[in-house]
């Protein structure tokens, strides 16, 4: 059942998060005050006696899974059991409970790299399971893999309202950026920065030429919202298997990405490649015709995206 009154209880699970808080943030400007939280310290949802004992307490009528153990290729690598483990954990805790507690409609998010490594671009819905995974962060994919399927399965035996949202590469307010384990768009915002102190110059991964699509967080928690707000019948007849791509239908080469963000930061020194590191997939970009036919698209441009992303870093990182 849609979202409709502005009384109407929504658990957002991982509400700290990049993409949580978002969501957080969009559901309060659209006027629904009765949020449900908890942090991972007052609940971990690996524990599933804690988490039916929260659902019979709190009874949320609304729910949106953004809780996940997330990180990049280095920490996927490191840790795999970790990533399998947790996710599936986490996931699955909270779509059952969700399902027993009689939630009237359960958005669970998961990411594209659910999509086989060598799929066709853009990724469409329907080539889920049609080819091996990337290896590198197969731990996570596989765990989002069983989240989307669960999903699709209780809508099968149960009439469950429950669908899954796949976002492509996020970044924004709120975001992780340690070099260590952060995403590209984010690294590349704390490199330019730190060479206007040092002068440069400014070292990137790979030879440039990938293109990746980036979609800003806030527009992420705006198809939340929207897919909150669909009616049933009209959301699980553009979403068969209940699943919907999430994302802008564009990419960028990330040495155009790197200019991008260089100018925005103001620096002008030396770029140079690292040839010796992994340059990934060649390309990666998401069919979004589904969400589109659903009348959502994204609203913030990447220039734009990334300017308010630097303003934020400098409040909140670099100024902290
Ligand atoms: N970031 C991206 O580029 C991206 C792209 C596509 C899809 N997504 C999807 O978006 C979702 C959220 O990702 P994100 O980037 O927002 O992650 P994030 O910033 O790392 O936030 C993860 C959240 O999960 C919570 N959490 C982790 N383990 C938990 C546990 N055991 N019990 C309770 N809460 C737990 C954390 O809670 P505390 O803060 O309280 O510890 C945190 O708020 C994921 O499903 C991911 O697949 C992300």
């Amino acid at each position: 059942m849609r979202l409709g009154s502005k009384d109407a209880s929504v658990y957002v699970a991982g509400h700290r998060g990049l993409v949580g808080g978002a969501v957080v943030r969009a559901l309060k400007a659209a006027g629904f005050a009765n949020l449900v939280t908890r942090t991972s310290s007052e609940l971990d949802l690996r524990d599933s006696g804690a988490v039916r004992a929260f659902f019979a307490q709190e009874a949320p009528e609304y729910v949106v899974v953004a809780a996940a153990r997330v990180g990049g290729i280095l920490a996927n690598d490191t840790y795999p059991a970790d990533f399998l483990y947790d996710n599936l954990a986490i996931q699955t805790n909270v779509i059952r409970e969700a399902h027993e507690a009689g939630v009237k409609r359960l958005v669970f998010l998961g990411s594209t790299c659910i999509y086989p490594k060598l799929a066709p671009q853009p990724l469409r819905e329907e080539y889920l399971l049609t080819a091996p995974l990337e290896p590198t962060n197969q731990w996570y994919a596989i765990a989002k893999i069983a989240g989307v399927k669960y999903c699709e399965a209780l809508r099968r035996q149960h009439g469950a309202d429950f669908v899954s949202l796949m976002p492509t590469n996020l970044y924004g307010p709120g975001d992780n950026f340690d070099l260590k384990s952060s995403h590209v768009l984010p690294a590349l915002i704390r490199k330019f920065h730190e060479a206007l102190e040092t002068g440069g110059p400014v070292v990137l991964w790979g030879t440039g030429t990938p293109r990746r699509e980036f979609l800003y967080v806030d527009d992420v928690a705006s198809a939340v919202l929207h897919v909150l707000n669909t009616p049933e019948d009209e959301l699980h007849q553009a979403a068969p298997g209940g699943l919907l791509n999430i994302g802008v239908g564009e990419d960028i080469e990330i040495r155009e990405l790197a200019a991008l963000v260089a100018h925005i930061v103001g620096y002008e020194g030396e770029i140079e490649h690292d040839l010796s590191k992994p340059d990934g997939t060649p390309r990666k970009l998401v069919d979004v015709r589904r969400l589109k036919a659903l009348g959502w698209e994204a609203e913030v441009s990447l220039q734009d995206g990334v300017e308010r992303t630097y303003r934020w870093f400098l409040e909140s990182v670099a100024g902290a």
